[in-house]
């Protein structure tokens, strides 16, 4: 299994950001694990033209379910693969709380992803009321179990942990804490994909930044890391890169 060190620009970057594209690609060109920039739709296809030839991959933050039609402001799967993209990330916690996003809705998200042919990051995590309550496993369980799509594969399918109480916070869980969500969430992809799960990348994500991404990948089943603040300065992205290509 190849690791997946995937940034999510969230909503920032314009044109001028690409330079950090361009210093990361020149300090890393040819990284051991894979290397993953979603930036906000406005610039995923410039970006794909910077990263024409080299080893980033680049993909979208969200996608509509349908494949097109009377949805003002929404994005098919189709017009962001004509972009440029080959990954979307699906049910990030921003947008599950921002826009109302439930597990049906995020599995639909997903299904027109792989239909699609591309590679759905699917995005789950319990916040922080949930995990005092004792309630993560079962939160997160009953996430993945409605978010996962049909046919999900090793190959089509990227499993994000995000507690969202760690994201842009700068607090992270303990290693044994990821631990025992990354070990419990290999199991119950056993039970939805059988054999496939061995193979599906789980990343963690949550304030991952150079500092402690090289103890958060030693993880058992930390398969590599999905980056928020992180991922905007090539210098940073580019050594948690490195940690996960060492790893
Ligand atoms: P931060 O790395 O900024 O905490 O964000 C994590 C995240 O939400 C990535 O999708």
């Amino acid at each position: 299994m190849k690791k997946l060190a995937a940034g999510n620009w969230k909503m920032n970057g314009t044109k001028a950001s690409l330079a950090e594209v361009s210093a990361l690609l020149a300090a890393h060109p040819a990284p051991v694990c894979e290397m993953l920039l979603c930036p906000p739709a406005t610039l995923i296809d410039r970006m794909a033209e910077t990263a024409k030839g080299t080893t980033l991959l680049v993909g979208a933050q969200d996608s509509h379910a349908k494949p097109q039609g009377a949805h003002t402001g929404d994005l098919s799967v189709a017009m962001l693969k004509d972009a440029g993209a080959t990954h979307v990330i699906v049910g990030h916690s921003e947008r599950r709380t921002d826009h109302g996003e439930t597990d049906d809705l995020v599995r639909a998200k997903a299904q027109a992803v792989v239909d699609a042919g591309l590679i759905a990051i699917v995005c789950i995590g319990e916040t922080e009321a949930e995990r005092d309550a004792g309630q993560t496993l079962a939160v997160i369980g009953t996430q993945l179990d409605g978010s996962i799509p049909l046919g999900a594969t090793a190959t089509n399918v990227v499993v994000a942990y995000e507690p969202v109480w760690a994201i842009g916070t700068g607090r992270t869980p303990t290693l044994s804490e990821i631990a025992e969500v990354h070990s419990f969430l290999r199991g119950r992809l056993r039970g939805l994909v059988g054999e496939e799960a061995a193979g599906v990348r789980i990343l963690y994500g949550g304030s991952v930044k150079p500092s402690n991404a090289t103890d958060i990948f030693a993880v058992p089943h930390v398969d590599g890391a999905l980056v928020g603040g992180a991922s905007l300065k090539a210098a940073d992205f580019g050594a948690i890169v490195a940690a996960l290509s060492a790893a």
